[in-house]
């Protein structure tokens, strides 16, 4: 049987102290760590080992400035290394044409919903991969879903050919704060057994004294006040108009046919 100590080993503590980091040193990632942090998210599992999704290297300062102003966040330009991760099957595609497959044809599936979401789902473990390798060697990340404030505008200035579509950037570097950790809920709010609860309230039990607990924490981007309780959160966020970031229309254009 394991023993405490087994538990306590040092993959366990680096995703444990977890936590975005927001403001970097000006310290460049050495070739050597880049290579090891990329290695690193090429290992990570892939859905029927389509290995459909890439990453794009953002070094240009102008490209980076552009980032930050599809994020409307400043550090995004700082970010010693970032990495926008896509969703690709324009690989797959040429490599299919290679062998005389007609990739236009209704029956080429990879531009299908399943193939997208599980695309996608294999961009976002190659991140998180990255991400912590990236904490285990003492750098310090944030993952920006923000950039996708202007989806047609990303494809543009990375140049996102047909099949390709963007899932979330990676901002990487050494940490210059270090920021509290920022509370989780009970974990019984969040993990269930068999099925979902049958009675949801019941389910919420802790949800007051967590929302008090997080709602004595600071973001370091505004430490006038503590951010709201997470109740507060959601009802704010849920009434977030998000209209004008629609998925179908902009992966159609990629060619992609989710209605499949
Ligand atoms: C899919 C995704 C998108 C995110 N996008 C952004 C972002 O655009 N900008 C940002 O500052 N943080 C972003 N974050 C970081 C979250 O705000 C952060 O993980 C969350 O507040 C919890 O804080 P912690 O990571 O410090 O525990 C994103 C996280 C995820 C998983």
């Amino acid at each position: 049987m394991a023993t405490h100590s087994d538990l306590d080993n040092e993959t366990v503590r680096t995703l444990l102290n977890r936590r975005s980091i927001r403001k970097f040193k000006d310290d460049p990632i050495d070739d050597d760590t880049r290579a090891v942090l990329e290695t690193v998210a090429q290992r990570a599992a892939s859905s029927q080992y389509l290995n459909d999704w890439s990453a794009i290297r953002v070094t240009d300062p102008e490209l980076k400035a552009k980032f930050a102003e599809f994020g409307r966040q400043p550090y995004i330009a700082e970010a010693p290394l970032l990495y926008l991760f896509i969703i690709d099957e324009q690989r797959n595609a040429r490599i299919a044409e290679r062998k005389g497959v007609d990739t236009s044809s209704p029956d080429w599936w990879l531009t299908a919903s399943y193939h997208f979401t599980q695309a996608q789902n294999d961009a976002v473990l190659a991140l998180h991969a990255m991400e912590t390798a990236a904490y285990s060697l003492g750098l310090g990340c944030v993952i920006l879903g923000s950039v996708l404030n202007d989806v047609p505008g990303l494809i543009e200035a990375c140049k996102l050919p047909k099949y390709t579509y963007p899932v979330l950037a990676l901002a990487i570097g050494k940490p210059d704060q270090e920021p509290a950790l920022k509370p989780r809920m009970p974990r019984s709010m969040q993990f269930f057994e068999n099925e979902y609860p049958s009675d949801a309230d019941a389910a919420l039990e802790g949800l007051d004294e967590f929302d008090a607990t997080v709602h004595q924490y600071y973001d370091l981007r505004n430490t006038d006040r503590p951010v709201d309780a997470f109740s507060e959160q959601i009802v704010k966020v849920s009434g977030q108009d998000t209209s004008s970031k629609p998925l179908l229309p902009n992966a159609e254009a990629q060619g992609f046919h989710l209605e499949k």
